[in-house]
């Protein structure tokens, strides 16, 4: 089965695991420089709605594969890099099918176990502790709603330094039950404040999304005290929505660094899988086959456009008042404002930068030889010059 059919009429689970798989991929090689051990835990492991026999599009497969990969590379240089996995699923028949693929791993440390992701933190936290000093903790948090991974239940493991969490978070159900109130307590729970429903009252749409993600990153920042939390995008295959978010938290700028290449490399795959959807809905509708050209890449949908557009707009406006009310700001600061938002790109940060150089109303100091555009980690910093 090729990629297209196993993710077929799921295409946004392909997105998800695109993420994921670019963002091990580069992780596991870069810890590795430093680590022992890598510990992953997947809190809600599937296997769910798997095509494939051998479960390779499932995220713990995908997760173990790239960690594989990494340790290989490491190996080549005569380091030996220990995996360590903790794959937990509540469903009992899911269960069984992870539980066999953990039997059939030889070369990994992988613990299995079936339970609730809540009820199981403590066991999370003791085979994080059994990893020993020299474990680095990746905790991947990917529930079907929004239940199961209150706030104050899974604090213990937001807190874990080292340590970095990606959650997704199902803004399309949140939004939706947002005002049930029968939702009203777990919505509390999931947000740690009974405050947060009040705080979006009245929003709608993209403003409503994006107020919900804000709280959660916020969230996010407090209880696992990270210095950088950034959400993607996925968007649904067949209409103008998004339906969740990937929320990943770092305390590190690297972290920063690996997302947004993850990120932007799934965003160009989202867009060619969302042209394809689109187009099987239509043909589906009319009963007419449309023509059409096998594509590699996918021109950006207007929806796209218009949601990138929204988000450069916030982070330009947001890199201008820093600049504005700080005067002399590190390129790196500037960097990390910018690319909190989704679908913002470092590429895009440089433009803005050429422009209020063009300008006059920045210029660039602390570029030495040849250097021309500023760069992070070598002190360059944006000075604004403009009275405005
Ligand atoms: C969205 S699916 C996970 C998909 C998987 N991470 C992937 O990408 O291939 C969520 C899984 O969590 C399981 N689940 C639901 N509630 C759970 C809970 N409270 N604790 C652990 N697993 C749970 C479901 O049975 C389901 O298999």
């Amino acid at each position: 089965m090729t990629n297209d059919e196993l993710y077929e009429r799921r295409e946004q689970t392909r997105v998800k695991h695109d993420i994921l798989r670019h963002y091990l991929e580069r992780f596991a090689h870069i810890v590795a420089h430093k680590w022992e051990s890598i510990t992953y835990i997947d809190g809600f492991a599937g296997p769910w709605n798997v095509r494939s026999p051998d479960l390779k599009d499932s995220s713990f497969a995908i997760a173990l594969d790239e960690l594989r990969k990494a340790r290989a590379t490491h190996r080549e240089k005569g380091k030996n890099l220990r995996l360590r996995c903790f794959f937990l699923e509540e469903d009992r028949a899911a269960y069984q099918q992870l539980e066999s693929f953990a039997e059939g791993v030889k070369d990994a440390e992988i613990k299995p176990q079936n339970g609730s992701f809540e009820q199981s933190v403590s066991s999370i936290l003791k085979f994080i502790r059994e990893g020993a000093q020299g474990t680095f903790p990746f905790i991947f948090i990917d529930p079907t709603g929004w239940t199961g991974f209150a706030c104050h239940r899974i604090s213990p493991l937001l807190k874990l330094d080292p340590g970095e969490v990606l959650i997704n978070f199902m803004t399309s159900h949140i939004r939706r039950f947002l005002k049930d109130e029968n939702s009203r307590q777990s919505f509390e729970e999931l947000f740690g404040s009974a405050e947060v429903r009040d705080r979006v009252a009245g929003l709608t749409g993209q403003d409503l999304d994006d107020a919900l993600v804000r709280e959660y990153r916020g969230m996010l920042r407090r209880e696992g005290r990270f210095t950088h939390v950034l959400p993607a995008i996925v968007l649904h295959p067949e209409i103008d929505r998004p339906h969740f978010h990937l929320i990943y938290a770092t305390r590190h700028p690297k972290g920063v660094e690996v997302f947004k290449e993850a990120e932007k490399a799934a965003m160009q795959e989202m867009e060619r899988l969302r042209e394809g959807a689109q187009r099987r809905k239509r043909e589906e509708r009319t009963g007419q086959t449309e023509l059409s050209w096998a594509r590699e890449t996918a021109t950006e949908s207007p929806y796209y456009s218009q949601l990138r557009d929204r988000y450069i707009g916030k982070a330009r406006q947001s890199v201008l008042d820093l600049l504005r009310i700080r005067k002399r700001v590190l390129f790196d600061d500037a960097w990390i404002l910018a690319l909190e938002s989704p679908l913002v790109w470092e590429s895009d940060l440089k433009k803005w930068i050429k422009e209020w150089q063009s300008t006059e109303e920045l210029r660039v100091e602390g570029l030495v030889g040849r250097e021309r555009v500023p760069s992070r980690g070598k002190s360059h910093f944006l000075v604004w010059q403009s009275g405005a």
